[in-house]
């Protein structure tokens, strides 16, 4: 499990800086894009989220038809604006280059995946990993080693592969895998005071990192009731 804080590169594959390039330094001049020019992050990463899409929906069909249900509750993608893009190049201290957006913003391409149980997250993950066209670039396990607020989620940054231009090319997708309940504590954690202020009272923290701590426990409690349910179910085809 790689955790990491500092500004740390999972440099993209040429095709993508490329990409990149293009589209924040039009004119071909490497360096500085000058603020407010850059509009459109580039279409290879919503290819990549289209196509990353269809490959968990193609998954997602398969075990439906095996389990009686979907073990995904919704999928959920997003590019990252430029603006965003430069905001987060400023709170690393990094000059605002399209090689520093390459190198160290690895979720241009983001994904959140929402499941009702968690070990579903790890059924995933598994199948993800034996998949032939996708790699997985690094996971950040925050499930098993929640954040100290206490945010829970799998974090995992995979290489896409995408047809673009005529040409294949890997696109970095950084996916988020979370339960329900995982999910409704980050919603309201992210409206009361993520981005605005990292920095809580300590008495605030331990609150919700109690309430992250509550959510923790009902999806516990719901893999029990799922697995008593599941037996109940199996005596009645007896
Ligand atoms: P960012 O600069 O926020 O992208 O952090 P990072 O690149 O160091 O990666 P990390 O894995 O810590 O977090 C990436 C993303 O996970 C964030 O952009 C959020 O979407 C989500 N996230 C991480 N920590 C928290 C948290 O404490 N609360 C909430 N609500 N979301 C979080
Ligand atoms: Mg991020």
């Amino acid at each position: 499990i790689l955790n990491t804080t500092t500004p740390f590169t999972i440099a993209p594959e040429d095709s993508e800086r490329e990409a990149l390039k293009r589209a924040a330094c039009p004119e071909g001049d490497d360096v500085l894009f000058p603020a407010g020019a850059w509009v459109r992050p580039p279409d290879l990463y919503r290819l990549a989220l289209e196509e990353l899409e269809a490959e968990i929906e193609a998954i997602r069909r398969e075990w439906k038809s095996d389990e009686g249900f979907s073990p995904i509750e919704h999928i959920k993608t997003r590019v990252k604006e430029p603006d965003s893009i430069l905001g987060k190049l400023s709170r690393l201290g990094l000059e605002p280059s399209a090689d520093h957006a390459a190198d160290f913003i690895y979720d241009i391409a983001g994904m959140r995946i929402v499941f009702p149980f968690v070990t579903d997250i790890y059924l995933l993950l598994e199948r993800i990993g034996r998949h032939q066209g996708l790699r997985i670039l690094q996971i950040k396990d925050y499930i098993m080693n929640p954040k100290s607020n206490g945010y829970r989620s799998l974090h995992v940054l995979l290489s896409v592969p995408v047809i673009f231009e005529e040409r294949l090319c890997r696109v970095r997708v950084e996916v988020q895998m979370r339960t329900l309940a995982m999910d409704f504590w980050a919603s309201l954690e992210h409206i009361l005071l993520y981005k605005y202020d990292r920095r809580v009272p300590d008495h605030l923290e331990r609150e919700l990192s109690s309430a992250a701590g509550a959510a923790g426990e009902l999806d516990r409690k719901m893999l029990t009731l799922r697995s008593e349910v599941m037996s109940l179910s199996e005596e009645d085809a007896l």
